[in-house]
């Protein structure tokens, strides 16, 4: 039997066609432990409430707890029903008879579906929210062991300057770091109860919200039930946050999969994250990383689905609405998947130092700073640019790096290099020689790597 149909919507025939095409009872069934949540919190305020007898509450809190308990062993078969909120109802109903219509009085499932992805989205972020502040703490722990390797950094995938391998982690963590705070935002947006507005226009019965808000532990009431019914901003959110995670967690994969490559060389898979080829015996490839990527795809995806539900729906709540459920719940895992991959994969790329060094050493990734030599000697930037853009070609000509420029061959480009100014083509030293704010100096990057800790600390605690 269908619960939610009446003799004004056509009695109890439903075709089955219809009712398989407008369940959403095989999604959200992932639903049901917030969905006894909600309805016990419910039952609890209308029993206060006076609405419900106490000896009837009683007998339908015990229903939903012996739920419950079945659903802890794996045991509970819900009936076919348009979703799980009326497979409950229709379950509870055929254990209690009568009584189980009390527990929907005054509440809609508009209220409850909007409850139920609430609290899912609530428990989903925090524990993203866990594994980006343990994710933070790896970056921050691995930058601070590379403070010495230096490496090539990349400007439209061509070498720009020297930098550390501190530094490098230390910007993913920068990235990391900035999803943690959108996170928290996902949490204060979530952390209002829509339950008990009703269908749309609240209810004539004397509930009081505040009692479900507190037992569900919400901060604040929802302001209008209309816009409650219809508003997934809170899901948009946690699907956008999610989504720039995963860009976030795309690129780094996309410098591992390089820096791995022999074209690179700069680091290695270890054996225990590296897969083979089923035909190349001599593959060792980057797939954890490849399917981060790939999975990125799917993040933007639920996205770009949950944007384009809700455009145009008229305010109210609108069946299209339920197109939300595989978004929502594909997000969690989705992201949770990745967080511990990026923790078991990240500690196994080792990099090889030498390798690295060398990349600097053979270029000529130092020559901003050789201009910033001789700007030093009050030349002004764009002439210093273009003087060390000429010695690099006299360098390019004879085939030797920037570091390897006597100053003879700098003097037949400009009588103002010297060389005092020439120490400054040591491209070794061109990490320590930055001083700014947010460089790849050492007190930057010891200051960066502090930084970390401390937002992995404020992770943890929200
Ligand atoms: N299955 C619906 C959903 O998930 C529940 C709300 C249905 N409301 C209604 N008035 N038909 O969105």
């Amino acid at each position: 039997m269908i619960l939610a149909k009446t003799e004004a919507s056509g009695g109890a025939r439903l075709l089955p066609e219809v009712l398989a095409f407008t369940s959403s009872l095989s999604l959200d069934r992932a639903l049901l432990r917030e969905d006894l949540l909600g309805s016990l919190a419910h039952l609890t305020m209308l029993s206060r409430r006076a609405i419900v007898p106490r000896a009837a509450a009683e007998q339908i809190k015990r229903g939903l707890l012996q739920l419950w308990s079945e659903m802890e062993q794996g045991a509970l078969a819900l009936p076919e029903e348009e979703d799980v909120h009326m497979a409950v109802e229709a379950e509870l109903t055929r254990r209690l008879g009568e009584p189980a219509g009390l527990l929907h009085t005054a509440r809609s499932r508009n209220d409850q579906v909007a409850l139920d992805l609430r609290l899912h989205v609530r428990e989903q972020a925090a524990e993203i929210l866990a594994g980006l502040a343990a994710l933070l703490e790896l970056l921050a722990d691995r930058a601070d062991a590379e403070r010495d390797t230096v490496l090539p950094s990349y400007t439209h995938r061509q070498r720009a300057q020297p930098i550390s391998l501190a530094y490098l982690f230390a910007a993913y963590g920068a990235m990391f770091a900035r999803d943690a705070e959108a996170v928290a935002f996902v949490l204060s947006q979530t952390d209002a109860l829509p339950l008990g507005v009703g269908a749309i226009a609240g209810t004539s019965l004397p509930t009081d919200r505040e009692i479900a808000r507190e037992l569900l532990g919400f901060s604040r009431l929802t302001l209008n039930g209309l816009d409650t019914v219809g508003d997934r901003d809170f899901a948009l959110d946690y699907l956008y946050v999610a989504a720039r995670f995963f860009l976030h967690a795309s690129r780094l994969a996309t410098d591992m999969v390089d820096f791995t490559s022999a074209e690179f060389g700069y680091a290695r898979l270890d054996g225990e994250i590296a897969l083979g080829s089923s035909m190349m015996p001599q593959k060792r490839n980057p797939d954890v990383f490849e399917l981060i990527r790939g999975k990125t795809g799917s993040a933007i995806g639920n996205l770009v689905g949950l944007l384009a539900t809700v455009k145009g729906l008229p305010s109210g709540y609108n069946r299209d609405l339920q197109e939300d459920r595989r978004a929502i719940l594909e997000t969690g895992p989705l992201a949770r998947g990745a967080l511990s991959i990026l923790q078991l994969a990240l500690p196994r790329v080792i990099f090889d130092r030498d390798r690295c060094r060398a990349a600097v050493e053979g270029d000529m990734m130092q020559a901003t700073d050789l201009a910033d030599a001789l700007v030093r000697k009050g030349i002004p930037f764009r002439a210093a640019y273009q003087l060390v853009g000429t010695l690099v070609r006299r360098c390019q000509e004879r085939g030797i790096p920037l570091g390897a420029a006597t100053v003879e061959l700098a003097r037949e480009v400009d009588p103002r290099f010297d060389a005092a100014v020439l120490e400054a083509a040591n491209p070794l030293a061109s990490v320590g020689r930055k001083v700014s704010a947010g460089s790849t100096g050492p007190s930057s990057v010891q200051a960066q790597i502090a930084e970390l800790h401390r937002c992995a600390e404020v992770a943890r605690e929200q």
